[in-house]
């Protein structure tokens, strides 16, 4: 066992008696320290674990998912810990300080995190350039979404201009439209708006293909709070578009599941164990209703091998994990590649 993993169970109660995001901050740190001294040791994956999805090399099929490292400062250490891939972001355009602390919240009774970070990030640029020099050799995805303050009428250039920027250093680009934290973000999930935007950046795709003469897959990651008529709207618009993956799913604004909590009231995005039955629910109608050829990335509510093996079992070929890392720490990463993924 690594550093990180043996040590994590040990700091864990003296992180919770910590403000949320100073335990994160103080984790990052940690972390990025632990590997830059080549204490982190990666879970040797089970033979053969690599996989091919987007026409991309993965070595095995567990992913951080986006809002963990916001900056593409740690994406390296992460990876060390035996991830095979990092979904660093989101980053817009512009830098931006994101909402007022306090702005994450935990729910251990619940193994659940409420958040409304409002995507505080350095800015594409800032994260661009840390890419360039990339010390890894899992897969980075870049997430990138629009500024707080640039109206949905406008966001389509805040989309493509982090598009273009991320384009050269991202092994694919996520494009976030689900965060529940910027006002009227979740709107271009409306068919008609996200057939303007996807449209936009299919288009920038082939354009920047040729310029670079390699193509970046392109994905979009939903939210699990869609009715049945609207998660039909949306796949219609990603078979038209032909988008090359999809994320199933982004954290949900119901508070299922945690009612009477004294937390329960704070706004913002709830994740882990309560928004498990949703992201599922997302993923399986997803499935069906995508075209076979497009892969889906399941993301909410892995706590265990198991969880993200039923995940697979609903059609994800790949998996991401966030909350469960907070309540489990390393060790959540060898429960999940030591599962049998492969169904
Ligand atoms: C503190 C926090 C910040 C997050 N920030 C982002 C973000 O910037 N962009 C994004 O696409 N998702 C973000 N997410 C959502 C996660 O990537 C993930 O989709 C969600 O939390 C469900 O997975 P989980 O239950 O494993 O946490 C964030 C989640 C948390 C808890």
């Amino acid at each position: 066992m690594s550093l990180p993993e043996r040590l994590y169970p040990v700091l864990k109660p003296w992180l919770f008696r910590m403000d949320a995001e100073r335990a994160h901050e103080w984790t990052t740190r940690a972390l990025r320290w632990s590997h830059a001294l080549g204490l982190v040791s990666r879970v040797a994956p089970p033979d053969g674990a690599s996989v091919q999805v987007m026409g991309l090399s993965f070595p095995n099929r567990l992913g951080l998912a986006a809002g963990m490292d916001k900056s593409a400062s740690t994406y390296a250490a992460w990876a060390a810990l035996g991830l095979g891939a990092v979904e660093v972001g989101t980053l817009t355009p512009r830098p931006q300080s994101g909402n007022p602390r306090p702005r994450l919240f935990r729910l251990p009774e619940h193994d659940a995190l409420i958040n409304r970070m409002g995507f505080n990030n350095p800015g594409i640029a800032a994260a661009v350039a840390r890419l360039k020099h990339r010390r890894t050799s899992a897969i980075v995805g870049v997430n990138i979404g629009k500024n707080f303050d640039t109206p949905n009428e406008d966001a389509v250039e805040d989309y493509r201009t982090a598009f273009r920027a991320a384009y050269p250093v991202a092994d694919y680009i996520a494009i976030n439209i689900s965060s529940p934290n910027t006002k009227g973000l979740r709107d271009l999930q409306g068919e008609e708006a996200m057939r303007k935007l996807l449209g936009t950046l299919r288009r920038e795709q082939e354009r920047l293909t040729e310029e670079h003469r390699v193509r970046r897959p392109l994905v979009v990651k939903l939210a699990p709070d869609l009715d049945g008529g609207q998660v039909e709207g949306i796949a219609r618009v990603l078979n038209e578009m032909a988008v090359d993956g999809v994320i199933a799913t982004n954290t949900t604004i119901s508070r299922e599941g945690i009612t009477g909590h004294p937390l329960a009231h704070e706004t913002g995005g709830l994740s882990g164990a309560p928004v498990r039955e949703r992201s599922d629910l997302m993923l399986q109608a997803l499935r069906m209703l995508l075209r076979e050829a497009t892969p889906i990335i399941g993301v909410g509510g892995i706590l265990s091998g198991t969880d993200a093996q039923a995940k697979r079992r609903l059609g994800a070929e790949l998996l991401q994990v966030y909350t469960g890392l907070v309540f489990r720490g390393p060790p959540l990463i060898r429960d999940v590649l030591q599962t049998d993924l492969e169904v």
